[in-house]
């Protein structure tokens, strides 16, 4: 089955060509810095930029894959959640392209792609395992006994882990979205300098948002020419408090669950700590970390597609 994905959900536009679970391309144009001087992702220009790049990156994707809209047997799309105009503007191209050629489509929940990203060859993971999904818009630890689903059995309580990778990095002056650079810098740091805090919750939840105020207040106390030396101290201490309350959290309800295997996905499964910090964990292959259409077409594998023309009225979700 030669399946044509696409993922507009937030400030990605990507398309990817994916059959018998290989990635033959996966085209990811990223507008990050349009974005950067905002500070954050501003949803009406994320939706605009989309529209403009969505036709160019399917035909960049189906080029790079050597393949023809002929080729195409379903067209797969993220519905959500996400960015609601975002997600629009993949919703109207999929069915377009679908509608056209009289193709089914299906619709693929962007956390499924998430953890679907380990479905993909080289190495395709079989369930049951135990996955920890962090990403920029969520923080799930999610039991997954089949390809299909899984079953949530913890989340935030309030910031996502990539949100507090941001916010950290943007108090260390480090840039939109500065996850990955707030990684690079603290290879230079030392992670004991600072002892901050990892929020105890109960259940399997997590918690972000006292770790991000425990860093505003040591910038606070430091005069400028101080934080300047101690940037890579703090992005280390705070980078390790994060990977310390992930890594426990999922290590605690592995043990609880009785799961054999733990596997990692989302955007902040690209860290270089986190990935280092759960020995013989499955982590997502790194260009299919961050937000990319080639997961949505593996997820869409074990979706029920919807045949021609009933996704007319298919909507997209917040
Ligand atoms: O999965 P993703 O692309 O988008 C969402 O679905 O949210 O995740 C993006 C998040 C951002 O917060 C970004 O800063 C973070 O993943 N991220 C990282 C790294 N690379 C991306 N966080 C920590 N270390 C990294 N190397
Ligand atoms: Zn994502």
């Amino acid at each position: 089955m030669v399946i044509l994905g696409i993922e507009t959900s937030c400030d990605e536009t990507s398309a990817a060509v994916v059959s018998a679970g290989d990635v033959r391309s996966n085209v990811v144009s990223s507008q990050a810095e349009l974005h950067a001087r905002f500070g954050g992702v501003v949803p009406e220009v994320a939706s605009r930029r989309h529209l403009e790049l969505v036709s160019y990156v399917v035909r960049d994707a189906l080029g790079a894959a050597a393949a023809r809209l002929d080729d195409v047997e379903v067209v797969a799309v993220t519905t959500g959640p996400g960015l609601i105009g975002a997600l629009l503007v993949g919703v109207a191209a999929a069915k377009g392209i679908a509608f056209g050629r009289r193709l089914p489509l299906a619709p693929v929940d962007h956390l499924h792609g998430h953890v679907a990203a380990l479905y993909l060859q080289p190495e395709p993971l079989e369930p049951p395992f135990l996955c920890l999904l962090a990403s920029g818009g969520h923080t799930l630890l999610l039991d997954v006994r089949e390809r299909a689903g899984f079953r949530r059995i913890g989340t935030t309580i309030d910031d996502a882990a990539g949100e507090a990778f941001d916010k950290g990095a943007r108090l260390l002056g480090l840039g939109y979205p500065g996850g990955a650079a707030l990684d690079r810098l603290a290879h230079e740091g030392d992670p004991e300098a600072y002892a901050f805090p990892v929020a105890r919750v109960p259940g399997f939840d997590f918690s972000f948002s006292g770790l991000k105020t425990a860093l505003l207040c040591a910038v606070r106390d430091l005069a400028t020419d101080e934080l300047e030396r101690r940037r890579a101290d703090l992005a280390a201490s705070y980078q390790r408090a994060i990977v310390r309350a992930l890594v426990g959290r999922t290590l605690e309800a592995a043990e609880a669950t009785g799961a054999e295997r733990i596997a990692v996905v989302g955007g902040v499964a690209a860290n270089s700590e986190l990935r280092a910090s759960i020995p013989g964990a499955a982590l997502a292959p790194l260009p299919l970390c961050t937000d990319n259409a080639a997961m949505i077409a593996s997820a869409a594998r074990f979706v029920e597609a919807l045949p021609y023309p009933e996704y007319l009225a298919l909507d997209a979700h917040a």
